[in-house]
């Protein structure tokens, strides 16, 4: 739906657009295709250059009218600095960097042929160009022109000589740009149109690309026994869902999977522990678990990833209404463990609870990773920049940590432990659904863990990182799709 720019990639001589971008090292190194905008360029633009103290650094970037007699009416001069700091740079983030420096809706070329700067740093490269350019418009009415949008440029030709290898790169690069704008868009959608029967319908859509689709509607939920989730449901005139997706792209196709489990709040008013008014519509973005979920498993049928992958997501509307479960309420969850309900706002922890043991006792997977906006807590705690990690398993920990440092998509983990647990133990059944509080993050987590048996298992709190997100090189939007580019890295470093 997003309209995304055309991004090419081309060898150093082929036909360049008027508006041209290019990669100065230090010292003023330019791209060996630079040659192409006249035998006086590389003098001209030193002399514009040294007015402006530009050298080439890295992370600088220098907009010029281009000097006469230099084929292109404008030159964006990227500095990328030295060899070894092309060794280390995040090409993703400077694509997205470089697409917000190029004029919106204009058609633009990239020299990009310096050492360092290969077919995979293209293709990185072009990934974060698209993620920059994405932003959410499916409901205004009045369109804005192409040059009145701040998409940056609608055609982009990279140049390099291995373009070839970088247009093959770029293939990955394609699926992992889908299943974040797939996230995105389920997280900005509004909730009276995104409601749980919507997204299931979503989510089965990926049954175009192989992955295997369940629907469980109320009907089955009951028959299972997803008390917990359904009991979040039952104020909402909206129906809950649960879907199971499933990519069998290992070799062997009955081997154990790994699996991912979302929460999928379509819209969390608090129930009757109703929240204030004031931000209340950000409680859209509470599926923003599910919706990664959903892009993730977009992301991996469509690179055919070599992995057996369950995904797995909660889906249900917390609304208060006469029929809505109250504070005091005990419900019997599918494991058998009872819940007294003391905060019905709660609810993101009931939801995962039944989905978090329905994966564990059906598929047996390796692992599961869970993604939930669950508390306001992990905002105190960690602010946006990183998201909590709670596990029981230190390998999986490391492998996230180390995924996140990669991706950008942080993650920091919490401690756990039975002085946590405690604070959920219930006057009345098994465990309770809120504890005191401090440590709020930390006994959701420790809710969590009492549903995954001896599974190894990770909790992403995304409340901070999914929605109302900060804005960067590669992400404009209110809704970030983080998480997407995190677990495809998990999965493609160690589980293919
Ligand atoms: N969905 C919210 C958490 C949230 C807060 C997400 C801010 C995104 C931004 C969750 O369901 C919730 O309401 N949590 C409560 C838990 C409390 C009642 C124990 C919270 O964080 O206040
Ligand atoms: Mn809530
Ligand atoms: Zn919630």
């Amino acid at each position: 739906m997003s309209h995304s720019p055309r991004i090419t990639f081309a060898s150093p001589d082929s036909g360049l657009h008027p508006v041209v971008a290019l990669f100065v090292g230090d010292d003023m190194k330019l791209a060996a295709s630079a040659g192409r905008l006249g035998p006086d360029f590389a003098g001209l633009i030193e002399r514009a250059a040294e007015g402006e103290k530009f050298k080439g650094k890295s992370g600088s970037i220098l907009d010029l009218v281009a000097p006469a007699g230099v084929p292109a009416s404008r030159v964006i001069m990227i500095g990328t600095g030295s060899d070894k700091d092309r060794a280390k740079t995040d090409w993703t983030m400077l694509g997205g960097k470089v697409m917000g420096k190029l004029p919106n809706g204009r058609k633009a070329s990239v020299l990009f042929d310096l050492p360092g700067a290969d077919a995979n740093a293209a293709a990185d490269f072009s990934l974060g160009m698209g993620l920059r350019s994405y932003s959410f418009d499916r409901y205004k009415t009045k369109k804005k022109t192409d040059d009145e949008t701040e998409k940056g440029a609608s055609d982009v030709s990279i140049h390099l000589g291995e373009f070839a290898a970088a247009r093959k790169a770029a293939k990955s690069r394609e699926a992992i740009y889908d299943g974040v704008i797939i996230a995105r868009d389920l997280v900005n959608e509004p909730p009276n149109v995104l409601t749980p029967v919507e997204f299931a319908r979503r989510a089965a859509e990926l049954s175009k690309l192989g992955v295997e689709i369940e629907i469980l509607d109320e009907k089955a939920l009951k028959k299972i026994g997803m008390r917990a989730l359904l009991a979040v449901g039952q104020g909402s005139t909206q129906d809950s869902r649960v879907v199971i997706m499933r990519w069998n792209g290992a070799k062997d196709s009955k081997a154990q999977p790994v699996a991912f489990v979302g929460k999928g709040v379509v819209f969390d008013t608090g129930g009757i522990s109703i929240k204030p008014a004031a931000g209340m519509e950000d409680m859209k973005g509470d599926m923003g678990g599910a919706a990664c979920i959903v892009g993730l498993m977009h992301t991996l049928a469509s690179r055919k990833a070599k992995a057996n992958v369950i995904g797995a997501i909660g889906l249900v509307e917390n609304m208060p209404d006469g029929n809505a479960q109250r504070p005091g309420d005990i419900v019997t969850s599918l494991s058998g463990q009872t819940i007294e309900i003391i905060n019905t706002d709660a609810e993101g922890r009931l939801v995962l609870s039944d989905v978090l043991w329905y994966v564990q006792d059906k598929y047996k997977p390796k692992f599961m990773v869970n993604l939930a906006t669950l508390t306001g807590a992990i905002l105190v705690a960690l602010g946006q920049e990183y998201a909590g990690l709670f596990s029981n398993n230190d390998e999986l920990s490391n492998r996230l940590f180390e995924a996140g440092g990669k991706t950008g998509e942080k993650v920091w983990r919490m401690p756990m432990g039975p002085e946590y647990d405690k604070m959920i133990d219930s006057k009345f059944a098994d465990v309770k659904n809120s504890g005191a509080r401090y440590g709020g993050s930390i006994t959701a987590a420790q809710f969590l863990q009492r549903f995954v048996n001896d599974t190894p298992w990770a909790h992403l709190d995304i409340a901070g990182t999914a929605m109302g997100s900060l804005q960067s090189d590669i992400n404009k939007s209110w809704a970030s799709g983080w998480g997407v580019r995190l677990l495809d890295r998990l999965v493609a470093d160690h589980y293919e």
